[in-house]
């Protein structure tokens, strides 16, 4: 029996599809390969290019490989894109879910490890962030990851369908070595966005408003490692293959970081000046985010190893060092 990763080329996933394999666990991979890449994936792993919302295409993967378990990491994740195009991400992450559910239940496969988001909570009413704290998105993204989470509820009161919803916090950093890492197009988030500069890609960073009310001024939000994310997804599987209930679990460091000393971290990291400058606020930034993720490490003992914001930086550094064009040379 195998264990399918949905979204398995993309960043998360193609990391949490390696945890696996070293794990000893057989796996199958599928992706659209609209972000993802097929080179982040070991040749060795059965690779199905379809779209979660193709019924056919997931009827027929399912009837070829024998899986006792989905790891679903399928989505279009981008808050500020998901402002302008609504209707695609409804369609992709909601629509492609309901999808797979239908699929999954026609060939009575009941285990589903989903991939939610702390953008499900909006302005956090406490920090840190527990997981019975109210979620209010603020952005159609955490709105779609949201109403995933209740299709499972649903899903899991009316018929045999467990679930693990997993809210990540920041996500960074790459496989130690240098194989696999981060690579959007077009990149976003901070951390390689900050590195781009002393890659001689872009000229300085720009720091998204210094008058939060936060000690320095800029926004704090809670980065965790890419690799303890996908272990978590192993436990998570793990812990319902043990017939544990279905929950949902945050997933961070528990610890805040601010945009500025991300940026000094990266400095000492890196040796290069990083020059930067104050821009505006960037709509819809919550002040400070940051995980507790007690529950985590109490129910699925959930042991991340990533503790310092330095090493993490470093394994980042390595990916884009050594793969300044992320994957496109490969694909
Ligand atoms: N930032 C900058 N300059 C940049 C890019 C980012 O100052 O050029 C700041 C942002 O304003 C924010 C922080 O760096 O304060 C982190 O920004 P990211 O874009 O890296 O990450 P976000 O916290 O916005 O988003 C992350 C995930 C989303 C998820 C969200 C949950 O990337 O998928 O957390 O809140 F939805």
């Amino acid at each position: 029996m195998a264990i399918l990763v949905l979204g398995g080329a993309g960043y998360i996933g193609s990391h949490t599809v390696l945890a696996l394999l070293q794990a000893g666990h057989k796996v199958v991979a599928a992706d659209n390969l609209t972000t993802g890449y097929r080179a982040a994936l070991p040749p060795q792993v059965p690779f199905y290019q379809l779209d979660v919302r193709n019924r056919a295409a997931l009827d027929k993967l399912f009837d070829v490989e024998q899986i006792e378990g989905v790891i679903h990491f399928a989505a279009l994740s981008l808050v500020g894109e998901s402002m302008q195009q609504p209707l695609s991400y409804y369609d992709n992450n909601l629509h492609g879910t309901m999808v797979l559910l239908q699929a999954m239940q026609a060939h009575n496969i009941h285990n589903i490890v989903f991939s939610s988001s702390a953008a499900v909570y909006g302005e956090p009413e406490n920090v840190p962030i527990l997981e019975t704290d109210s979620a209010n998105p603020t952005n159609c993204y955490g709105e779609t990851k949201l109403a995933i989470e209740k299709l499972l509820f649903w899903t899991s009161q009316a018929s045999n369908l467990r679930y693990v919803a997993l809210r990540y916090f920041n996500a960074c950093g790459a496989q130690p070595g240098g194989q696999i890492g981060e690579a959007h197009q077009p990149e976003t988030h901070l951390i390689p966005l900050i590195l781009q500069v002393p890659l001689g890609q872009r000229q300085k960073l720009a720091i998204y408003g210094d008058d939060y009310p936060t000690p320095d001024g800029t926004c704090i939000r809670d980065y965790v490692h890419v690799c303890d994310l996908a272990q978590a997804h192993i436990l998570a599987l793990n812990y319902l293959m043990q017939g544990k209930q279905s929950d949902v679990f945050n997933l961070g460091s528990g610890q805040g970081f601010s945009v500025q000393q991300v940026l000094d971290c990266a400095r000492q990291v890196t040796g290069h000046p990083i020059p930067a400058e104050i821009a505006p606020r960037r709509p819809g930034d919550p002040a400070r985010l940051v995980a507790s993720s007690a529950k985590a490490i109490q129910q699925l003992g959930w042991q991340p190893q990533f503790s310092q914001l330095a090493d993490i930086i470093e394994t980042a550094w390595q990916w884009h060092c050594s793969h300044p064009n992320g994957y496109a040379e490969h694909s």
